[in-house]
């Protein structure tokens, strides 16, 4: 644990108190300096003091998976993973438009949106938008058969999150939750109990009623963990705001606004989505409509 003496962190964000009895009932500006002197436990803080920590489980997992290639006999096996039966959606793709708009001028555009007015969005552009941010791209994985690479970077390839969608005002498809399925490019239907769409965002002013979609991303731990272990975390938090970011820039790209959500309702989303909370969850989330 830190001890500000010995670190002398001293910041606009440190308060010398030293009341050690009195560890959380008033800011995290007082919390945070209680953890620097050792009377309070950081999680976050111990995680990142430790991250460039390897064992030796680590460099045999990392060279395991190296050396047997199996990021790319996941890409291979995507097709075992994903759905298909009479439920499944099969989204429009026989030719997927090209973006028009220069990608200077699609950057200099992006912000994040909040507010909607009630629009359907057409399913070729709910096509359009899953396939350019999500989908996969036309490169194969080195060394697979069919595996292909996908529209964002993911640590070691293994891509552990997925993508469930909320369609809230979609052409042609009934509002409920759906998964994303790159492989075959297509949505598999979620069977969920009656859920009230206004506690996704509660207090975060998400203006869920005339979005066309929420966007709710599932970490696998055991997908990349049986590789990298404890540095796992970071890679998934990151990819994570890799794929926001893409799915942000497609969408200002079709003329839409989205906004990336920390703020929203794990344990609802998370128990509707029917997902164990222990190996599966639901890290981020992100909105989207037109303005
Ligand atoms: C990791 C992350 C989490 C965010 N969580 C929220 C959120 O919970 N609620 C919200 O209204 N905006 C959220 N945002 C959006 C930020 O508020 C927004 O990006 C920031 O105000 C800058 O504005 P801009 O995106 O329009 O440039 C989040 C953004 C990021 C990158």
């Amino acid at each position: 644990m830190i001890h500000i003496k010995n670190k002398g962190l001293l910041h606009e964000h440190t308060v010398l108190l030293n009341d050690s009895s009195n560890l959380s009932n008033r800011d995290n500006k007082h919390l945070y300096t209680q953890i620097l002197q050792g009377n309070a436990e950081s999680p976050m803080i111990s995680y990142l003091m430790n991250l460039n920590k390897q064992g030796l489980n680590d460099f045999k997992s990392i060279a395991k998976f190296n050396e047997l290639n199996i990021s790319g006999m996941y890409g291979d096996s995507i097709k075992y993973e994903e759905i298909i039966d009479e439920t499944t959606i099969f989204l429009p793709q026989k030719k997927f438009k090209k973006i028009k708009e220069s990608f200077s001028s699609i950057i200099l555009k992006r912000r994040s949106g909040r507010r909607f007015h009630h629009f359907e969005m057409s399913i070729d552009t709910l096509s359009h938008l899953l396939k350019y941010a999500f989908g996969l791209s036309d490169v194969s994985l080195p060394g697979a058969r069919e595996g292909k690479h996908r529209m964002y970077s993911s640590g070691g390839a293994l891509y552990p999150i997925s993508v469930y969608l909320y369609i809230n005002n979609v052409e042609g498809l009934s509002n409920g939750f759906y998964k994303y399925q790159p492989g075959s490019h297509t949505l598999a239907p979620v069977d969920t109990d009656t859920i009230n769409t206004a506690e996704f965002f509660a207090g975060s002013g998400m203006d869920m009623l005339n979005s066309c979609l929420s966007l709710f991303f599932r970490y696998d731990i055991n997908r990349n963990y049986v590789k990298y272990g404890e540095l796992s975390l970071l890679n998934s938090f990151v990819e994570v705001g890799v794929m926001s970011h893409n799915f942000d820039l497609v969408a200002t790209s079709l003329g839409f606004v989205s906004c990336p959500v920390a703020g929203f309702n794990k344990n609802l989303i998370e128990t509707a989505l029917h997902l164990d909370q222990v190996n599966e969850h639901i890290i981020f989330s992100s909105i989207c409509g037109k303005e």
